[in-house]
């Protein structure tokens, strides 16, 4: 105990740089509206991470104002804005962070050779150049500047060090390595970063930092081996989110570090307990799920099957187990509500999840709720997430587009070998539309025919890529989980577009047609359209 006491006050502190909202929501289908980043921005302080890379300024006037709508909501972290070595970027960015409490400009041009070559075509002087007036330029926004050499670990040693050092003496206070192709490796990653800190004469003067892409599945570990060689911020996302295959996943490298404080010797200044109800929120917004046995917050990090280590926790927890659940968020009692829980109990339980619902929303989601108890005898967490999701997905405001949205209203369908039919309703705009289809108009199954359907009354140029089914909870009652993910085609440009889409019922059709929807909402357009 005393030992532990010594090596935390020893600890060194790593900066936990979250860019969730900005290379998370690079992930393909990620998108989010701003109040939707507002509550993401809002977990994250909540969650303890230090600086929140909330978007990229110039890329979009969305992204714009979500820079700037963070900025005034976050106390207790620094805000982010990404920009080019450009000036327009810059200065995009500046504006964007004038009301953060503690802001921070993120600089970047591309230093390997490959980029310099094809992309740039600049030579080494001229990228320098570039980057030395980048970092002065953000410095005229704000004292903490980021500056990251991307394509970093594909760049030559001797240049990237040149590259820092100059960086440094121009401004900068954060020198961030980006693997930006996830090509590295945990031992290049460590050399890297032990090479910058024995070369690099200023080094001293900013805080080294690491950003790695997953596309080798080696992410965390590289960012832990340049950990271990000294770097002191971490660039990371909930749930491993980010361009491509993602990046390094916060709850992963939040709890190696912890866990093994043995080897690193370091911690950070989050919460833990609040790492699954983040994830949670996180995968509700984005729609993207968390696969089952995704470490630390997959629903089967801490389930134990095999008879033997059943055996093994029953007798000592840590014979199978190096955290507990509960440190990372997870509660013990899963079953939780039932018909004759009032709204206090449930407000109290979304609370527990890291949900927190306005008055209003509480409302409507407890009348739900009382819904879902008539039909169903024990209510799990999950099922109050899934209650919860579909009442953000179906109610969300983003900005005009709300009543442009597609609704679900009923359905009937008769289906099996003979004259099959289906009669859908859906509402837009507040206005009711139905359709009838039957017989030569209808292949394929019950699920085909609601998609059908749907595109029929819809007259969008979509198709169904990919459906999964997934219970809820355990049990007969238990509801269906869909997700799809449809493609849409730009009649114009011819550019299709893929979004994902999920939706929750008793009934798998009645589920599969809110999934298809709330797909086809990710794109709706402004409320004029209506
Ligand atoms: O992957 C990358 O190189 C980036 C930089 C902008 C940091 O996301
Ligand atoms: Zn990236």
């Amino acid at each position: 105990m005393e030992n532990d006491i010594h090596r935390k006050a020893e600890a060194r502190k790593i900066v936990i740089f979250d860019t969730t909202l900005r290379d998370g929501e690079q992930s393909p289908g990620a998108s989010m509206n701003i109040p939707e980043k507002l509550e993401v921005a809002r977990a994250l302080v909540d969650l303890g991470v230090d600086v929140i890379e909330a978007g990229f300024p110039v890329i979009s006037p969305g992204d714009f104002q979500s820079v700037e709508e963070v900025s005034k909501v976050v106390d207790g972290a620094s805000v982010c804005g990404l920009a080019r070595c450009v000036s327009g970027d810059i200065d995009a960015a500046g504006a964007a962070l004038a009301k953060a409490r503690q802001p921070r400009i993120h600089v970047f041009i591309a230093t390997s050779p490959i980029h310099r070559q094809y992309k740039l075509k600049m030579s080494k002087e001229q990228v320098i150049e570039r980057a030395v007036a980048g970092v002065k330029r953000a410095r005229g926004f704000c004292d903490d500047v980021e500056f990251s050499p991307e394509d970093g670990s594909r760049t030559e040693i001797d240049y990237l060090c040149q590259v820092v050092e100059a960086v440094i003496a121009a401004g900068a206070k954060t020198v961030n390595i980006p693997d930006t192709v996830g090509y590295d490796t945990p031992q290049e990653s460590f050399d890297r970063i032990a090479a910058l800190i024995n070369r690099v004469p200023n080094i001293d003067q900013a805080i080294l930092s690491v950003h790695c892409h997953n596309d080798l599945g080696m992410a965390v570990a590289n960012a832990l081996a340049a950990v271990a060689a000294g770097a002191g911020q971490i660039e990371c996302t909930i749930n491993g989110l980010g361009e491509r295959a993602g990046n390094s996943a916060l709850e992963e490298v939040v709890m190696a570090m912890r866990t093994r404080s043995d080897i690193y010797h370091v911690d950070t200044k989050i919460n833990s307990r609040k790492l699954v109800p983040t994830s949670r929120l996180v995968s509700r917004i984005t729609g993207l799920r968390v696969p089952r046995n995704k470490a630390i917050v997959g629903r089967n990090a801490f389930a134990h099957e095999a008879g033997i280590h059943q055996d093994g926790i029953l007798k000592e927890r840590t014979t199978y187990e190096i955290m507990s659940p509960e440190s990372v968020g997870f509660t013990k009692n899963d079953l939780v509500l039932g018909k004759h829980s009032g709204r206090a109990a449930l407000a109290d339980r979304l609370k527990h999840l890291g949900i927190e619902l306005q008055t209003e929303k509480l409302d409507i989601v407890f009348a739900e709720f009382k819904k879902l108890a008539d039909r169903k005898k024990c209510i799990y967490d999950s099922d109050i997430v899934a209650l919860v999701s579909q009442f953000s997905r179906e109610t969300s405001v983003d900005g005009d587009a709300a009543d442009t949205k597609w609704r679900f209203v009923s359905y009937s369908m008769r289906c099996g070998q003979d004259s099959p039919s289906i009669r859908l309703t859906l509402s837009r705009c507040g206005a009711e539309a139905a359709v009838e289809l039957s017989g030569d108009d209808l292949v394929g199954g019950p699920v085909n025919m609601a998609f059908e359907a749907v595109k029929t009354i819809t007259c969008l140029p979509i198709h169904l890529k990919e459906f999964k089914l997934e219970a809820v909870s355990d049990g007969e009652d238990a509801q269906a989980d869909i997700d799809v993910i449809i493609e849409k085609g730009d009649p114009e440009t011819k550019e299709v577009r893929e979004f994902p889409g999920r939706g929750v019922s008793f009934d798998v059709v009645e589920g599969a047609i809110r999934a298809v929807l709330d797909a086809i909402n990710r794109d709706a357009p402004a409320k004029g359209a209506c």
